[in-house]
């Protein structure tokens, strides 16, 4: 089984994941991004059937700005706790272009994913578009950090 799947067009995606990227499109316009003109929607389903969004939120003083991503898994963590994420579905627009532009989440949110699922000890499937209008679907964001550092990393050997 391959870690990852490459889906050729929007249309090919499952239902559960097209209606998740209709959520993050709705979000999309909630995006604060008056710096980089690139806005980006996360669109988190819980496993009580409850759908989470966050958009990217900048600051002037740049570095306090926060990802899409973190902004959905942070208001689940704070608002949702003790329910499991399934999916992710992160989408992102440049400036007034029609079409999505590639969305494929940075490594900080990428380790907050990771994080995430450890923490709930079940994976969630990450969806995002890739270039040429593609999307890529995993069914653990551990996929997107190959060799990574976790909370493993930090046990004491004896
Ligand atoms: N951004 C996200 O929201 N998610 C990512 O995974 C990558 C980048 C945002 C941060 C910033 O507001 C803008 O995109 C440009 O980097």
């Amino acid at each position: 089984m391959s870690e990852y799947t490459i889906l050729k067009n929007e249309s090919d995606l499952d239902s559960e994941s097209k209606a998740l990227l209709e959520k993050a499109k709705a979000a999309l316009p909630n995006a604060y991004a008056p710096y980089s003109n690139f806005r980006v929607a996360a669109a988190i389903l819980l496993n009580d059937g409850t759908v989470v969004t966050g958009t990217n939120q900048e600051n002037a003083a740049y570095p306090s700005g926060m990802c899409a991503e973190r902004v959905a898994l942070f208001t689940v963590s704070s608002q949702h706790a003790g329910k499991t994420i399934t999916k992710i579905v992160v989408i992102a627009r440049l400036g007034n272009e029609n079409a999505l532009a590639p969305a494929t989440s940075c490594g900080g949110c990428r380790q907050v994913m990771l994080e995430f699922e450890e923490r709930q000890r079940v994976p969630f499937e990450v969806v995002m578009q890739s270039h040429d209008h593609q999307w890529v679907k995993t069914a653990s964001a551990k996929t997107l950090l190959p060799f990574c550092f976790s909370n493993e990393s930090l046990r004491v050997r004896k």
